[in-house]
């Protein structure tokens, strides 16, 4: 009984961190790369389960007629070779093999051509840019201040072809959106191009799908993708800089924020913090999650990740802050104002 459940558990367990659950898996396609995929996955599993129980059916086919016979009219074990009725099984399940490897092969290259078919019209075009262990997005624009750079939230509209264009600052990570594309690496030095389009709006998780060091497993992507009018305003609002903080608690917090250590490494869009090396905070307090989807966006966990990054995400680059409770209650009232 105990082992039954546990059995059940874990075949739950796998298939959930397969296929993903609710509106972001491969088995939940939300555009036409995606679907190509599906549909693929499927070939191969009914291709793969047909197999099985062809097999299956002919080993418990010679294992019955061999069990029914009297010993004495066994046939001579085994057959000897170019046994006539040997060759024909042989030649059959050999034309089968190769005929099922072909079919195979050939749906699998259908469906590349299907994922590097050129886009139809004029992609918007998004820098996908790897660390460890966030990701860095940018928006770029011939006009240089209406270029926009975020992290870890990946915002596109629907129905308009895609072009993200991939590449890392340290190691190779790899961009995986079940729900939109397959995989894809992103390499130091080397610029990479995957096109998509989504076809309904949704929020879907993107995750680095190549082993990238300690915190690959909490390198994670949020992906919105919105209705074109709502993309547009999205995108409005992120080209404006930080709002200027009114009130005297977030007021006396972008002063710890301009003195502590955080402009060394983060950039606010509107000060003087330009720091490349994290994840830009203009809009910090838009974002869903907090360190590319290790944690949702609350100020209790905010507190927690400024106070001890490494107790949260070990290794990661940012180091602990040590600040006076006052300070830090400015600082959360700041971050949480920069929406
Ligand atoms: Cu980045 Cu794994």
């Amino acid at each position: 009984m105990t082992h039954a459940r546990a059995l059940r558990a874990l075949t739950a367990s796998l298939l959930l961190a397969a296929c993903g659950v609710g509106t972001s898996g491969m088995l939940d396609p939300a555009g036409p790369q995606a679907a190509s995929l599906e549909r693929l996955w499927w070939l191969f599993v009914a291709v793969c389960a047909a197999v099985y129980v062809v097999v299956a059916a002919a080993l418990g086919a010679a294992l019955l007629r061999r069990r029914g016979r009297p010993a004495a009219d066994a046939p001579p074990d085994p057959a000897p070779p170019g046994d006539a009725r040997s060759i024909v099984v042989v030649g059959i399940a050999l034309g089968a093999t190769v005929v099922t490897l072909f079919v195979l092969l050939g749906a699998s290259l259908a469906t590349g051509r299907l994922l590097a078919a050129p886009l139809a019209g004029p992609p918007l075009s998004v820098r996908v840019i790897g660390h460890q262990w966030w990701w860095e997005l940018r928006y770029e624009s011939d006009t240089p201040s209406e270029s926009v750079t975020t992290a870890n939230e990946l915002h596109l509209p629907v129905g308009r072809p895609i072009l993200l264009r991939l590449s890392s600052v340290d190691v190779i990570h790899s961009l995986w959106i079940p729900s939109l594309q397959g995989k894809r690496d992103l390499i130091p030095g080397h610029e990479q191009e995957v096109a998509l389009v989504a076809d309904r709006p949704g929020a879907f998780r993107g995750v680095c799908a190549e082993f990238c060091g300690a915190q690959h497993a909490k390198m994670a992507l949020d992906v919105v993708v919105h209705p074109a009018s709502e993309f547009d305003a999205w995108l409005a609002a992120a080209r404006l800089p930080a709002a200027e903080p009114v009130d005297p608690a977030p007021t006396r917090g972008r002063e710890v924020f301009l003195g502590a250590r955080c402009p060394m490494c983060h950039a606010i869009t509107g000060t003087v913090a330009f720091g490349r090396i994290g994840p830009d905070l203009t809009h910090l307090a838009s974002r869903r999650s907090l360190a590319a989807g290790t944690l949702p966006n609350t100020r209790d966990h905010l507190a927690g990740w400024i106070v001890d990054p490494q107790g949260v995400k070990p290794g990661a680059r940012m180091p602990a802050n040590e600040l006076a409770p006052d300070d830090l209650n400015a600082l959360l009232a700041y971050l949480e104002s920069l929406t």
